[in-house]
């Protein structure tokens, strides 16, 4: 069973500037809701008890933001005001899942990761990008079912044009094994044209086997000087671990980019 998640969150947002110049881009409101707890809830509903969240001492906001019991029961207290309440009794349902660690120098994702070994207690666990929103359908649970079928790690893909490939983590696919799924023969960061291997990209969902701590914690530092996720999933596979990518049925907002962000608070009121 999957039972926990990570969630990095110490990533500065600078596509997002201005807005992201104090606040935490995960806080931001999607159409009236941060950006988080669309996260949170897919976790919540795909059967996730704890989630460690991986921010950095510039992001103590979203701490603050679980943490403000102190404000909540005197508002309450006060106004008896019961959407209060109910939001209230909602923020202290995630504070009792959430772990906070921390990452304080941006070394990226892979780093990130690394920084939870000692909580992680399973043979496999789930990590989510909250840039990446998935909406309509629940992913992490079809990549759960997934994992439980073919005992298999697995992340989200998605189809996307050849020029864009230099965006994203590309795979390189093996076997077919059904309409959405195919095994994984490799995964190359953030590939030009020329080198991309496939039109399929990584999306933020990962099912991650507890053994990637012992690649992350040998790898040297990849492109961009950061500690990728991708090239510790390589190595992995260089070793004959399964690894399946899921086209994924729901629909991806790229909630990372200031187009994405605007767009997916439309996106998301049309629901
Ligand atoms: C990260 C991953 C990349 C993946 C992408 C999905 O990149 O490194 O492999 O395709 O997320 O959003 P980033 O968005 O941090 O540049």
């Amino acid at each position: 069973m999957i039972k926990q998640a990570i969630i990095p969150l110490a990533g500065l947002g600078t596509r997002l500037l201005p807005l992201t110049s104090v606040f935490a881009k995960e806080l931001l409101p999607i159409n009236g809701k941060p950006g988080i707890e669309y996260i949170l809830d897919e976790c919540v509903q795909a059967g996730i008890r704890e989630i460690i969240f991986v921010i950095s001492n510039k992001k103590k906001m979203i701490k603050n933001y679980f943490y403000n019991d102190k404000f909540y029961k005197k508002i309450i207290k006060k106004k008896k005001d019961k959407r209060v309440l109910q939001e209230y009794k909602k923020i202290l349902r995630f504070k009792k899942m959430i772990r906070f660690v921390y990452q304080n120098k941006p070394l990226g994702t892979g780093d990130a990761v690394l920084k939870t070994k000692k909580y992680i207690k399973d043979k496999f666990f789930l990590m989510l990008l909250p840039d990446d929103l998935i909406i309509k359908k629940n992913c992490s649970r079809s990549m759960i079912a997934l994992h439980k079928k073919y005992n298999s790690s697995v992340m989200a893909s998605m189809n996307i044009k050849k020029n864009n490939v230099s965006r994203w983590g590309i795979y390189r696919l093996s076997k077919k094994i059904n309409k959405n799924n195919y095994m994984i023969k490799g995964v190359v960061e953030k590939p030009t044209i020329k080198n991309a291997p496939s039109n399929k990209a990584v999306i933020g969902r990962y099912i991650l086997p507890r053994k990637i701590f012992s690649k992350l914690s040998k790898l040297k530092p990849g492109k961009g000087g950061e500690i990728h996720i991708t090239d510790a999933i390589q190595s992995l596979i260089n070793d004959d671990e399964k690894f399946i990518a899921h086209n994924f049925p729901g629909k991806y907002l790229d909630c990372g980019s200031m187009s994405g962000y605007i767009k997916s608070s439309l996106e998301i009121s049309k629901l």
